[in-house]
């Protein structure tokens, strides 16, 4: 599926496509602000961390929710469309000096591997919130259920991680702006509205079902209440 979705010349006529659908542009947007939310309540909130676990828990409901949307969301963003075989990276990284970009209708295979890197950094950050202890006045809701080194190790790598996640969002970022500036490929756009000018050539499929993304979002909703309220119960 991945190569339907990649372009490998420049485009002769184009077309607009839809390639974000709007499930995928609000997880974004939201995981924007829920991180920056945890950030600054983590920085101005004093010792009450109520609303930084809370910013922490729509995080985490956001990438499960993109874990799944990855799955059985519309074709532009699922996992099997963007994640590149060794032989598409190294192609696409023979051309990655190239002025001229070659649009593709998913992640290019450099973007993929820094939205899995950035998946990946901020469930790992969201997790070991829920086991942290700050030994003041507040416990991740999971933090009483694992022996104290756990909790201990849990906290600090809280603290390591997030200059981490820090670094790669920087990256990201960066990367944007090479695409933009170096490449003239206008990444930002698409994430806004949605819409991407493409090859005709390349093959676009409709987006799926809202109701499905409402499934998918009431699933990764239930499923961070359950681990929230419901785990600490049955495991006591
Ligand atoms: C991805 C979302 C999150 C981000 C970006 C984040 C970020 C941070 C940062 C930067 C700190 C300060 C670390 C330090 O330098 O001491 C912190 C501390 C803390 N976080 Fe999070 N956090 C997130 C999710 C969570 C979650 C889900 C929980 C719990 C349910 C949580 C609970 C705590 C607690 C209790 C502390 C205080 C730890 C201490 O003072 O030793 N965080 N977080
Ligand atoms: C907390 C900071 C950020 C995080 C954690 C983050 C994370 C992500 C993730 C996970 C994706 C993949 C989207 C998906 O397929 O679901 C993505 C894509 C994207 N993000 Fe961000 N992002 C952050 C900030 C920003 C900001 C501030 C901008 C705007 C300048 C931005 C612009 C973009 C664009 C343009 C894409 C699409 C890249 C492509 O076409 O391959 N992001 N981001």
């Amino acid at each position: 599926m991945a190569e339907d979705l990649a372009s490998t010349d420049r485009p002769l006529a184009t077309k607009r496509a839809l390639i974000w659908d709007i499930p995928t542009r609000l997880f974004h947007w939201l995981l924007v602000g829920a991180i920056l939310g945890a950030y600054l309540t983590d920085q101005f909130g004093g010792i009450d961390r109520t609303w930084h676990m809370r910013f922490g828990y729509a995080v985490l409901g956001l990438v499960l929710f993109r874990i799944v949307w990855g799955l059985v969301g519309s074709q532009p963003s699922r996992f099997a469309s963007f994640i590149p075989g060794p032989r598409r990276l190294l192609d696409y990284l023979s051309h990655i000096g190239e002025r001229q970009a070659r649009p593709t209708a998913t992640h290019n295979p450099m973007g993929a591997l820094s939205v899995l890197a950035l998946l990946a950094v901020v469930l790992f950050q969201a997790v070991t919130g829920l086991f942290v202890d700050d030994a003041i006045l507040t416990q991740g809701p999971l933090a009483s259920l694992v022996p104290g080194w756990v909790t201990s190790l849990a906290t600090n790598i809280h603290a390591w991680n997030f200059n981490v996640l820090v670094a790669l969002i920087v990256l990201h970022l960066a990367a944007i702006a090479f695409y933009h500036l170096y490449k003239r490929e206008n990444l930002l756009g698409p994430m806004i509205t949605g819409w991407k000018t493409l090859p005709a050539s390349l093959a676009t499929q409709k987006p799926a079902s809202l109701w499905l993304a409402g499934l998918v979002i009431l699933l990764a909703a239930g499923l961070v209440y359950g681990i929230v309220t419901q785990v600490p119960v049955w495991l006591r």
